[in-house]
């Protein structure tokens, strides 16, 4: 091996070092003691890299099937930018309505929606155990680097197919740095024990999306 790669990799691994320990920790920390993301980590996650080479927002909301006049669900926004993906597609009748249990996300989600004047985005403070929709009233529900995060998947999931639409899809993305990520055949194992229909998969190992279907 020449020097120059040998630094090179020195380098690298001392860079990496601490992102590696961070994830490690993280990982840990949240099987022992589960808790939502703080606020503040959304920021962090939802990063140009991501979106521009890992989790395209247009290309998210294109593989789900938005289309005008949708009613869309999305647990756990973050910063917003796959809802105005989301939000774009679906103009001029369809609403996006994004939940989540934390109000300073949907606060912060609020300034930004007002600043870029999009009027089809509703946040609002609720919880994906117990969602304040009727059955049978979603066309869309998605999570992206959410569901795993929540103590109790399966249910959740349930109440998604509650509230879905026959013929409504129910979308699901998730990202391998998240330190919640579960194998594709883990999130499958759930969707099935809800009674959910695989659709459509979409990506790799490192971030995928899958689109389940109810009877
Ligand atoms: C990791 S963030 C997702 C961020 C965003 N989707 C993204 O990909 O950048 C997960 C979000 O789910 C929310 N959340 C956790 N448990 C929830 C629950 N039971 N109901 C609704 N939202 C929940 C958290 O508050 C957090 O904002």
């Amino acid at each position: 091996m020449n020097t120059a790669l040998l630094v090179f990799l020195i380098i690298l691994g001392i860079l990496l070092f601490p992102i590696i320990w961070t994830f490690v920790i993280a990982k840990i920390a949240r099987r022992i003691y589960p808790f939502p993301i703080p606020h503040f980590m959304t920021e962090v996650i939802d990063n140009p890299v991501r979106r521009k080479y890992i989790q395209k927002p247009d290309q998210i909301a294109q593989r789900m099937g938005a289309a005008p006049g949708n009613i869309v669900v999305e647990v756990g926004p973050g910063k917003g930018s796959y809802t105005k993906a989301v939000a774009r597609k679906i103009e001029p009748e369809g609403v996006v309505y994004a939940i989540d249990i934390q109000q300073p996300i949907l606060d912060k989600l609020q300034v930004r929606i007002d600043e870029a004047g999009i009027k089809n985005i509703i946040p609002k403070l609720d919880d994906a155990y117990n969602l304040d929709f009727d059955d049978n009233s979603v066309d869309i529900i998605f999570a992206i680097a959410c569901l795993p995060e929540i103590p109790k998947p399966v249910k959740v999931l349930k109440e998604f197919k509650r509230i879905l639409k026959p013929g409504g899809i129910i979308s699901l993305c998730e990202l391998f740095i998240d330190p919640d990520y579960p194998l594709r055949r883990t999130e499958k194992k759930w969707a099935d024990e809800a009674s959910l229909i695989l659709e459509e998969e979409f990506g790799n190992w490192f971030s995928y999306q899958l689109n389940f279907s109810k009877h």
